[in-house]
């Protein structure tokens, strides 16, 4: 249910996203506010409350005294909001209809518009007839007293704030890539150094750190898969390329390279891109010009790095010389391009996607090894190394019933550390009570299931 909770605070955030690019009657804008609205509902009902509130402190958001991680991550849009409307969280009740959520999107995305303080803004949203959406004072103005107690609570919840810096290393790489995003087809100037910055962040981090911040890389919203995607990409490159011992100033440009690799599909029509369907030729042809549109946008920004210009325009080659776009003559396959083309590849295989679930990292491995050709076979092996069977975020089930989630692969492919996260009668447990269990020494326990949610049946196995 946690989940549900925050993978609707994702979805009013890209509706504020969506405004932005858009115009009110736009269908991409209708469609997210009517799935918005129904699944404010959906979560309403499933829970058996008549308000969904959450609040923001500290350009987080919180509920229930925990910070919420993959929404303050993918969710800018409604922290930046809630940070013009001055307030600290928002209430929602179950009359708010897609009406409403429309002009909470639009009022969301008119960056222009400052409020002085939260009562100017909350007569914007009476005006706008938006009675049944509430806001929240600012979790400062409980008290400083208050205010501390609060905050450090929140830290202990979340194992003494550890984790922060991960966030905002997160939080870097994604505004890196959705910027870009909305760069593409706004201004045109990419800005290929706050990628740099945020590769350098994840390089900061030693290897525990990196697979740690692949813990926070799922997403629910496929609106935001272009996204989360190429940040996924980026994580998954640098780790392999430390496992492979490249330098450091490699793998930064390398981070760069996977946040940048699909910013051609900025100029990929929000109809083709997002089109549930199977594309037909036309369109197919448009989506295969993505690298080299990509190329041609960082060329035309002046950009020099031979690494990011490879892996941008040659991540959709295979390693058998098939792929796309075509090689001129002159071409010499290079191993970045391979590797975030392994990567790239993975990533899609193990996502959910409006036309598809997600297979299970263990069937994406066993497809790609079915298609050996198509793929640099050290890196695939390398990729396999890196990750175990269950990459760091998965769910699991052990042997003793109880549910936890992967934290770092162990010695054995088969056998990750874990968290775990409820108890053997199902029962959730607070964030500073779950054991860490590493099942290399822990012979009696092993995974007996992957649970992450919507995992696709294995078609190379039908099990
Ligand atoms: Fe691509
Ligand atoms: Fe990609």
């Amino acid at each position: 249910m946690e989940q549900r909770f925050g993978d609707l605070i994702i979805r009013l955030s890209n509706g504020i996203s969506h405004r932005r690019m858009y115009f009110d009657a736009h269908p991409r804008v209708v469609a997210v506010s009517r799935e918005a609205a129904a699944e404010l509902a959906a979560v309403l009902r499933g829970n058996g409350e008549s308000t969904f509130s959450f609040g923001v402190f500290g350009g987080k958001f919180v509920r229930h005294g925990h910070y919420l991680v993959g929404p303050s991550i993918a969710g800018r849009a409604l922290v930046d909001f809630a940070e013009r409307l001055h307030c600290g969280g928002f209430t929602f009740d179950a009359k708010v209809t897609a009406a409403d959520l429309i002009a909470f999107f639009r009022l969301g995305a008119e960056r222009g518009v400052a409020f002085t303080g939260l009562d100017e803004a909350r007569i914007a949203f009476a005006r706008e007839g938006l009675g049944h959406i509430g806001l929240a004072p600012p979790l400062a103005e409980v008290g400083p007293v208050d205010a501390e107690v609060h905050a450090d609570a929140m830290a202990a919840a979340c194992g003494k704030g550890d984790f922060e810096p991960l966030v905002d290393i997160y939080q870097a790489m994604y505004d890196a890539v959705s910027k870009n995003a909305l760069a593409v087809n706004d201004s045109g100037a990419i800005d290929v150094d706050r990628a740099l910055a945020a590769g350098a962040g994840l390089i900061s981090l030693n290897t525990g750190g990196a697979l740690d911040v692949m813990q926070f890389l799922r997403y629910p919203d496929y609106d935001s898969y272009t996204i989360g995607h190429s940040v996924r990409v980026a994580a998954l490159s640098t780790l392999i390329g430390r496992k492979l011992g490249w330098s450091e100033p490699v793998l930064t440009e390398l981070a760069a390279a996977g946040l940048l690799h699909d910013v051609g599909k900025g100029r990929i029509p929000a109809e083709i891109l997002f089109k549930p369907g199977r594309l037909d030729e036309a369109e197919r042809r448009v989506v295969e010009a993505h690298p080299e549109t990509g190329a041609r946008i960082l060329l035309d920004n002046g950009e020099r790095s031979a690494l990011i210009m490879a892996a941008t325009w040659g991540h959709h080659l295979r390693h058998d010389g098939g792929g796309y776009p075509r090689r001129p003559a002159w071409h010499l396959p290079g191993v970045v391009a391979e590797l975030v083309h392994v990567c790239d590849v993975f990533e899609a295989l193990t996502a959910r996607r409006p036309y598809k679930r997600p297979l299970s990292p263990a069937c994406a491995f066993e497809l790609m090894l079915g298609d050996i050709d198509g793929f640099h076979p050290r890196l695939l092996a390398a990729l396999i190394e890196v990750l175990g069977l269950y990459p760091p975020g998965s769910e699991v089930r052990l042997s003793d019933g109880r549910r936890a989630v992967v934290v770092t692969r162990g010695k054995a492919l088969d056998r990750p550390r874990v968290r775990a996260t409820h108890d053997q009668g199902g029962v959730p447990l607070a964030h500073e009570l779950q054991p860490a269990l590493d099942l290399d020494r822990a012979p009696d326990l092993s995974v007996t299931e992957l649970l992450t949610v919507g995992i696709g049946d294995c078609p190379a196995t039908g099990s």
